[in-house]
């Protein structure tokens, strides 16, 4: 059987208008500015809308910058934790509000959906699937109790989407790392009509060493080290965590994509809104090596190593 791999065509974004400032939460929350911004970067987030309607926008928006149609689209892949209701998948909703034909299903890895996705995405092209519309979409605010200010802080609502192309050839994926470890379902959890509960410290603690892991094997699976990484795309949770990655991989913080300080944590949605930023910004040529990462509840990991336009 010929090999066939993926490349990533197109790309585009979705955020709600209403901007929340540090400010803003300082006036009803017992916090400051200062402490959200030193202790993770964040200084506003975007908030409002449902998770399909950021979806569709931010799909329609990556299959236009493609130059396609939604006709050229032959599956729909949802990474979210905030699907819009428990039952039918939200991915139907964004199938027919784009008018995509073919398949559509969610995928749940929390924060680190975006790139369980980019990985699935290429097993559907590696067994003869077409085009993937994958998007990470997230309506947080939804979840989130705002009078707790351990996590009102943290979260924003947003998605970002790419267009997966199956090609000819092993393509720009090449290697990918995905992890989990349910004994630690407990440091992470929303239930059913309840809110999001995070031990955040432990978290913290947990994170670093499970993305730095996650991305040194994906990295040794690709013959690379972390001096060949041009871009770092990396879950947008805290900044410290981003620096202490890049601290520990040993790749300098000027080649991580970050946009933190203007979304918040906005989970599976993060790294397709950094990607499209650093893309919009003109920060990746072809042929340069880009680092995905992520960490969330579950917990899950993940990390894939692109080149880029092959
Ligand atoms: O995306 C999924 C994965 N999520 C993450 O990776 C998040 C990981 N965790 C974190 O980013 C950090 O742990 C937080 C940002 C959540 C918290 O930062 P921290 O440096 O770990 O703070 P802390 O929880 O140790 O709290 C320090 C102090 C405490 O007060 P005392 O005990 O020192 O008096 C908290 O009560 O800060 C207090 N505090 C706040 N103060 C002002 C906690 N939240 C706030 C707040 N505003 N919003």
């Amino acid at each position: 059987m010929s090999v066939r791999g993926i490349t990533v065509r197109g790309s585009g974004i979705s955020v709600p208008d209403k901007v929340v400032t540090n400010a803003d939460l300082s006036a009803t929350l017992d916090t400051s500015d200062e402490w959200i911004r030193e202790r993770t970067g964040i200084k506003e987030r975007r908030v409002g809308g449902v998770t399909s309607q950021l979806a569709i926008e931010a799909g329609r928006r990556a299959i236009e910058d493609a130059g396609l149609q939604p006709s050229d689209i032959d599956v729909v892949l949802l990474a979210t934790t905030t699907p819009d209701a428990l039952v039918p998948a939200t991915s139907a909703t964004v199938q027919a509000g784009i008018g995509i034909p073919g398949g559509a299903f969610d995928l749940n890895a929390a924060c680190s959906g975006f790139v369980y996705g980019l990985v699935t995405a290429a097993g559907l092209a590696a067994v003869g699937s077409g085009r993937v519309l994958l998007v990470g979409a997230e309506a947080l605010s939804r979840i989130v109790d705002w009078d707790d200010r351990t996590m009102a802080v943290l979260v924003g609502d947003g998605a970002g989407a790419v267009v997966v192309e199956p090609v000819d050839g092993p393509g720009d994926l090449i290697s990918w790392n995905l992890g989990a470890d349910g004994t630690l379902r407990h440091l992470l959890t929303c239930d059913h009509g309840g809110y999001l509960f995070m031990d955040g410290k432990e978290v913290f603690r947990r994170a670093v060493r499970v993305v730095v892991e996650s991305a040194q094997r994906a990295l040794s699976d690709a013959g690379l080290t972390a001096s060949d990484v041009d871009l770092l795309v990396p879950h947008q949770a805290n900044l410290r965590i981003i620096q202490a990655v890049c601290q520990r991989l040993g790749i300098p913080e000027e080649r991580a994509a970050i946009v933190i300080d203007r979304y918040g944590n906005t989970s599976s949605a993060s790294i397709p809104l950094a990607l499209d930023d650093a893309l919009r910004a003109g920060r990746v040529s072809a042929g340069d090596h880009l680092l995905l990462t992520g960490f969330g509840g579950g917990m899950t990991w993940a990390s894939a190593v692109l080149r880029w336009g092959g």
